[in-house]
């Protein structure tokens, strides 16, 4: 266990993630607005949260939703200006909110003033900013791009008669961290949002900055997979180490890096408070746990085991257990909605199911981190035409298996599942037009089931719906600090049907069982010491029954006893 001293409030405290086009829209475009989130600010306080993760605003063309940034200084005009902004902060600390924003730094946009630059001689000044292949040393080695319909991270630019690499769609070119000035210009943004009163940045892919610039060609291991080669760049750590030492230790805030490719055997090297890197990283495990391997984007054929589920949680869980601490999270802008993935959102399921896995995050070790809509349960919203579809990601990679005479259906079929716009879509206020989110028709289609009580409005006269359920185990969680610092304890690893595990701190001890079946379903815990187990909360409206210490559980039961 952690030392009490050591605990900090990033911790404590549970995230909630805004994407801000789909969260409330005051300007009637059908687009979201930081007016809108002002608007939302004692809704957010009154879910008990205490950070709000915001994606990007910053000033973008908007080729993947502000995640390729135009200049980091000014505000996207569609969502408002600096003054927005500002208002947005001080309504955030007048109720004791922080705010966390996002910092998109492996790459900018190819409209950023810099890149314009870059691209126009190959002795401009700003050439070095980014990463130049001249055509005349051949093609370059083989680099692959998440986005690009010809799958290449290279794009050949004919003004300098050279390609410049693009880990993502060709309007995000790759920035050059080895350019000390690139790493200068880096921590001068990241002062002018803290001097602002900003207290965190999450991290967008940081663990692919830094790159071999002899470029290579790539290691036998690495072919069919590159997104652990592109996180072992050789001066990674160097690079955060130095971001620590120059901003991010002058100030009281927090870092949450998201780091595809980062497995447990690196964890440390990032979050061990003595190398002053980051606080805490998003790993990949789970997200790729229903997909095929090394295939982000494609649903795997069989389907996920809950021993597979608890293994991936179990092992993160120890890997921080002394040192460094863990970000919990089920779903984000990037992966579906969690109660369509993790639980069941049909009809029969669905409340269980949703408050199942809200037991769940705000039981574990670690932040948790929650995505807006997912305290009232919103579902995937599985499109069944290409036309429905905003992202860069499915519409290239839709494009791609057309050039090549795929399989579209069974593409689209993949896409209900695993599509980025499953989560994307705009939050559901109440049952007006457009789920009160805007007057005019959204950027991206609403869910109809907002009109079937998934929405905010209806949750608040229903006490018994899930937006009550989240804001009672919200309270659990902060007034027992077992459930944030305690040990975590697996029982019954091999259980196909209930996750069962204990929380301990000094005296205090608590047995979280959790049902992923859609029937009924026993656990026997003959192997833990109690004589008394009182249920704090559970979503089931019998008290589930257990005799001595066998418990049975209904479908997608949570229940949370104190042990003594
Ligand atoms: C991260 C973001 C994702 C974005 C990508 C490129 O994975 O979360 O939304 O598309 O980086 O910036």
């Amino acid at each position: 266990m952690q030392q009490i001293t050591d605990r900090k409030w990033w911790q404590e405290g549970i995230v909630y993630q805004i994407y801000p086009r789909s969260f409330q829209d005051t300007t009637q475009n059908g687009i979201g607005d930081l007016q809108g989130v002002i608007k939302r600010l004692d809704y957010i306080k009154s879910l008990g949260v205490d950070i709000i993760w915001l994606n990007p605003v910053y000033e973008s063309p908007n080729d993947d939703n502000g995640y390729d940034i135009s200049d980091y200084r000014k505000i996207m005009p569609e969502f408002g200006t600096m003054a927005d902004f500002d208002l947005l902060l001080q309504g955030m600390k007048e109720r004791g909110l922080k705010l966390v924003m996002d910092l998109v730094v492996n790459h900018t946009s190819d409209e950023h003033q810099w890149f314009e630059a870059s691209r126009q001689s190959r002795d401009n000044p700003y050439r070095d900013y980014y990463h130049w292949w001249p055509a005349e040393k051949g093609t370059p080695p083989k680099r692959w791009s998440y986005f690009d319909v010809d799958g290449t991270a290279w794009k050949y630019d004919e003004k300098t008669d050279a390609y410049y690499l693009h880990y993502f769609s060709v309007k995000q070119p790759d920035l050059n961290w080895e350019n000390p000035k690139v790493r200068e210009e880096i921590q001068d943004i990241m002062k002018f949002w803290f001097d602002k009163g900003v207290d965190g940045f999450r991290m967008d892919v940081i663990s692919f900055i830094s790159k071999d610039t002899d470029f290579p060609e790539l290691p036998k291991k690495y072919e069919g997979d590159f997104v652990p080669f592109y996180s072992e760049g050789p001066k990674l750590h160097e690079y955060l180490n130095e971001l620590h030492q120059k901003v991010l230790s002058k100030y009281d805030v927090m870092t949450v890096g998201e780091a595809p490719g980062i497995g447990l055997d690196k964890a440390l090297d990032f979050v061990d408070a003595e190398r002053g890197e980051l606080n805490m990283f998003f790993h990949f495990d789970l997200m790729s746990l229903d997909r095929e391997a090394n295939e982000v984007f494609l649903m795997r054929k069989s389907p996920w085991k809950l021993s597979e589920f608890k293994k991936v949680h179990s092992a993160w869980d120890k890997v921080f257990a002394e040192k460094g601490w863990g970000s919990m999270y089920l779903n984000n802008h990037d992966f579906p909605r969690s109660v369509s993935r993790w639980g069941n959102d049909s009809v029969s399921h669905w409340y269980n199911s949703a408050t199942m896995l809200h037991t769940f995050l705000l039981t574990m070790r670690g932040t948790p981190y929650f995505y807006y809509g997912e305290e009232i349960g919103m579902t995937n919203i599985k499109f069944d035409a290409i036309s429905e579809y905003r992202d860069i990601n499915t519409i290239n990679r839709y494009e791609i298996i057309q050039k090549e005479g795929g399989d579209l259906d069974a593409f689209i079929e993949n896409e209900k599942s695993a599509s980025r716009d499953n989560a994307r879509t705009p939050m559901q206020w109440d049952a007006t037009a457009h789920s009160g989110f805007s007057k005019e028709r959204p950027w991206l289609k609403v869910n109809d089931n907002y009109q079937e009580g998934i929405n905010v409005a209806a949750q608040e006269a229903d006490r018994l719906s899930v937006l009550h359920y989240f804001r009672k185990m919200v309270q659990v969680r902060k007034s027992n600090p077992a459930l944030i610092h305690g040990d975590y304890e697996l029982l019954r690893p091999e259980h196909e049907e209930i996750y069962a595990y204990t929380r301990t701190l000094g005296q205090d001890r608590f047995l979280v069982l959790l049902s992923f079946s859609t029937e009924r379903a026993k656990i026997n815990l003959d192997m833990v010491a109690f004589d008394t187990a009182t249920a704090i909360i559970s979503n089931a409206s019998e008290a589930e029954q257990h005799q001595g210490k066998t418990f049975e559980l209904v479908p997608y039961q949570a229940t949370v006893y104190r042990l003594r």
